[in-house]
């Protein structure tokens, strides 16, 4: 029986921090970087609308100019990846029509079945003032960090998520704003320098007292 005591994921939860010192000189392989762009991919949204787009940078010399907006924060170069996360902003009809082209071809479904369906995401995704959308669309960008930490973790990965940058100004380094696109989230994605001080440290967390309210 799985416990808490010998629960391989709690292990690798307890194992992981956010990283903030990386080895510069050991890289992903192909292979581990794949799993955790599919772990982005399989992550959930309402809808299942994933209203974002995932940017993996390897490129030195963008990620040395990402770096001055970001604080200086050397896991931005250190790393081996960085991943930004840019949600979509005025998301409408469009791109629900897309969506909803998508189920019908991977179904295989005929198309005027999902018509309830697009006129019910239509009806609740067009009534939201625009910053209220946006915001939403920044909110979904955040589970799939979940499931890319989580995913990092069970691979013994070591990862940082950050928000720590400037949005605007990854907005134009990236050009992002004539894709309809904001920067919302960073990772930085490698592997701990075993200089890096902070994995020693005792996690902080509230106590399940504290945290949870069981009704
Ligand atoms: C959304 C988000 C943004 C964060 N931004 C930064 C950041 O810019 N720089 C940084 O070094 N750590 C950043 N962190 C890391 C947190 O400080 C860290 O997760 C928290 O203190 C808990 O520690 P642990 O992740 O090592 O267990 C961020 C974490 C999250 C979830």
């Amino acid at each position: 029986m799985t416990t808490i005591e010998n629960s391989t994921f709690i292990d690798n939860m307890n194992w992981r921090y956010a990283t903030k010192k990386f080895n510069a000189e050991k890289k992903l392989s192909e292979a581990e970087l794949e799993i955790l762009t599919e772990a982005i991919r399989l992550s959930p949204s309402s809808y299942g609308l994933q209203p974002y787009k995932v940017f993996v940078i390897t490129d030195p010399e963008l990620r040395a100019e990402l770096q001055k907006a970001s604080f200086m924060q050397p896991q931005i170069t250190d790393a081996s990846q960085l991943i930004v996360f840019a949600n979509q902003l005025n998301f409408g009809s469009e791109e629900i029509q897309s969506y909803i082209e998508n189920i019908a071809d991977t179904r295989k479904m005929d198309i005027k079945n999902l018509d309830g369906f697009s006129q019910m995401m239509n009806n609740q995704v067009n009534s939201l003032p625009e910053d209220v959308k946006n915001n939403w669309t920044a909110k979904q960008a955040y589970i799939a960090l979940g499931n890319l930490l989580a995913a990092a973790a069970n691979l013994h990965i070591d990862a940082c998520p950050m928000e720590g940058f400037d949005a605007a100004k990854y907005n134009e380094i990236l050009n992002l704003k004539s894709e309809n696109l904001n920067a919302c989230l960073v990772a930085a994605i490698g592997y701990r320098d075993a200089d890096d001080e902070t994995q020693h440290y005792t996690k902080v967390r509230k106590s399940k007292q504290e945290l949870f309210i069981n009704l």
